[in-house]
């Protein structure tokens, strides 16, 4: 089945190169970049990039490393409630106090 039509890219070329991606490199994050880069081709319209991830995550090679998961998760927990500024500088704060 042909998943990206600018550039003939079948499901059966997505699972060779993650397939090939997974034997080279156990911890590689597999994105579909590195697959358009694999084949040797990039992408154009972007119209596939949807099926595209479906076809990937269908195949049981894609799976994040074991050391790598959970990482979102830890970041998502310590930025809850933190936008990266000091309190002080929220200008809501800064009227109320005086
Ligand atoms: S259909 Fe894949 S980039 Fe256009």
């Amino acid at each position: 089945m042909i998943v990206c039509h600018c550039q003939l890219i079948s499901d059966h070329d997505i699972n060779a190169a993650i397939d090939w991606m997974r034997c080279a490199d156990e911890a590689a994050i597999i994105t579909p970049g590195k697959i358009y880069h694999a084949l040797g081709k990039s992408p154009e319209c972007g119209g596939c990039m949807k099926l595209f991830v479906v076809k990937m995550r269908a195949n049981t090679n894609l799976e994040v490393p074991a050391e790598l998961r959970g990482l979102r998760s830890e970041q998502a927990r310590r930025s809850i409630g933190h936008e990266g500024r000091s309190k002080g500088n929220r200008v809501s704060q800064q009227s109320a106090a005086s």
